[in-house]
């Protein structure tokens, strides 16, 4: 049984990229492992480089939900990341989450974690991803951790309220939580 963080960047509950979630999370549950998921769907700030963190213990001066997802991060083994992509890149929500890891760093040093990426595009193009999985293979090779598996799920239509991803997606993404 793993403990695993799910952190969905969309601003849209139940639109694309949290269907994708929410599949994962169910085909992890089936599977014995212990979920945990947050929306960034609050207000999240992003990191101010002041350093406090540095020089108090890892503790983030930023008073918002990031506060509630510190000790879920520290906690977990996994970590799952899910996004739109917004401009061919994670959207800004999942950024600021990931600037503030700073906050638990200890001279660049991070705890080690496996991870994975979840996401959603309105286009079809082979190359939408790019920039996207190329930021996403770095920094986590950059912070010595470990890809376990993707999920880029195309072509995702709608408006708010009226979300659309292929289902052959969620279905990929069950199988993924449920074979980790
Ligand atoms: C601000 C913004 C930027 C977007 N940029 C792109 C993009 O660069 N390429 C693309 O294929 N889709 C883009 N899209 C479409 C979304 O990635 C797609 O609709 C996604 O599935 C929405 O996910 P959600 O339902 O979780 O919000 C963009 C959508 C928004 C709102």
């Amino acid at each position: 049984m793993n403990k695993i963080l799910v952190v969905v960047g969309s601003g849209t509950k139940m639109g694309n990229t949290d269907q994708l979630a929410d599949s994962f999370i169910k085909g992890a549950t089936d599977a014995g492992h212990q979920v945990h998921k947050v929306n960034l769907t609050e207000h999240i700030e992003g990191c101010r480089g002041c350093g406090a963190c540095q020089r108090n213990g890892n503790h983030c001066v930023l008073n918002d939900i990031m506060q509630e997802i510190y000790p879920l991060f520290k906690e977990a083994e996994m970590l799952v990341m899910a996004s739109p992509l917004y401009f061919w890149s994670i959207s800004g929500r999942l950024k600021s989450f990931i600037d503030r890891l700073y906050a638990i760093s200890t001279e660049d040093e991070y705890p080690h974690k496996d991870t994975m990426l979840l996401m959603t595009s309105g286009s079809k193009g082979f190359y939408a991803f790019e920039q996207a999985v190329s930021f996403y293979r770095f920094f986590i090779n950059a912070l010595g951790w470990t890809d376990r598996g993707m999920i880029l799920a195309k072509g995702c239509k709608g408006e708010p309220g009226h979300r659309l991803i292929e289902e052959h997606y969620l279905l990929e993404a069950y199988r993924l939580g449920k074979t980790i």
